[in-house]
């Protein structure tokens, strides 16, 4: 059992739960996430070790409530307890040594480039982060990324930082030159814009593909994905791979195919939530 200790409200769908699991906080490694079940035949849900705090023995989990079953998740509270978190999971993120990174945080995503961008700040890498939100109550984890450098915060309606997507602020500093790696993480649509905007620039672009996982181990096939005209598993090849070699097309169709099951499992649990209450 994994007891949560802390919970924090991020944006109007995102939480933070901080859970006791002191042996993945030893050995976790920035870019890797684990595999959560909240209970005995709940769905297994991936999601990414936000934060670690080794001396405490725990892990910070950010969540996006957009089904059944991260909405059962969110709505722990502490001293609550997960059952069953599997991980750490995944290769590690290919860390630069020098030089200057761009980390590019779309909405939740922004979660994931936090301890990227931490990892490459502490190697003397010089980091900007670009963050975006719909609006500024979207907006997460802009403060612990300024500890790492420069951020520039930007929302689709203007409501703070920046007016506009993530994509309009890259264009600027890819055009201002000096670029070594640019890290995106977020919607689909997003990884894809920054991938393209980046290949003419010739900036190697790592994304973080968030598609579907049942076992994390490389045998359901669930995670499958295509880099190069080559099928990989995000969960056991990646999940971090080259944006300019993602095939974001057939990722986003596996992605939409659930999304029906997950409509219809989010009514469903919403209809038995508001009975029990
Ligand atoms: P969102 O839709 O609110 O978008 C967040 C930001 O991304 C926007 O403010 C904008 O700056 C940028 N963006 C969105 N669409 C864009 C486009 N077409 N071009 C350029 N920039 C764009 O994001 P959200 O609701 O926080 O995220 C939801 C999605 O993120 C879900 O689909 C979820 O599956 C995905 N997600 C991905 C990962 C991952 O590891 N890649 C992790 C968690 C969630
Ligand atoms: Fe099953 Fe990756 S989640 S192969």
């Amino acid at each position: 059992m994994h007891p949560i200790i802390a919970r924090a409200q991020l944006s109007p769908n995102v939480t933070r739960l901080v859970v006791e699991a002191p042996r993945i906080a030893e050995i976790r490694r920035p870019g890797q996430f684990v595999i959560v079940r909240r209970g005995p035949g709940a769905e297994r849900i991936p999601l990414t070790i936000a934060d670690v705090d080794r001396v405490a023995g725990t892990i910070s989990l950010v969540i996006q409530a957009i089904g059944a079953s991260t909405h059962e998740l969110t709505s722990l509270q502490v001293g609550d307890a997960i059952t069953d978190i599997a991980g750490p999971l995944g290769k590690p993120t290919e860390l630069l040594e020098s030089g200057h990174a761009v980390c590019v945080g779309g909405g939740v995503g922004t979660a994931v480039v936090y301890p990227i961008a931490q990892a490459l700040a502490a190697n003397g890498v010089k980091v900007t982060s670009v963050i975006g939100g719909r609006s500024k109550e979207w907006v997460i984890y802009e403060e612990e990324l300024r500890a790492s450098g420069e951020v520039i915060v930007c929302t689709d309606d203007g409501s703070y930082g920046r007016p506009g997507f993530v994509t309009e602020a890259l264009k600027e500093l890819c055009e201002a030159g000096g670029i070594d790696e640019v890290f995106a993480v977020g919607p689909v649509p997003m990884m894809r814009a920054c991938s393209e905007l980046t290949r003419p620039y010739a900036i190697k672009t790592t994304v973080s593909l968030n598609s579907i996982m049942i076992d994390g181990t490389g045998m359901c096939g669930g995670c499958r994905v295509a880099i190069d005209g080559k099928t990989q598993y995000a969960c056991c090849d990646g999940p971090e791979f080259d944006g300019h070699k993602v095939d974001f097309r057939m990722l986003a169709d596996r992605l939409n195919t659930y999304r029906e099951f997950e409509q219809v499992a989010l009514e469903r649990w919403t209809a038995a939530h508001a009975e029990a209450h």
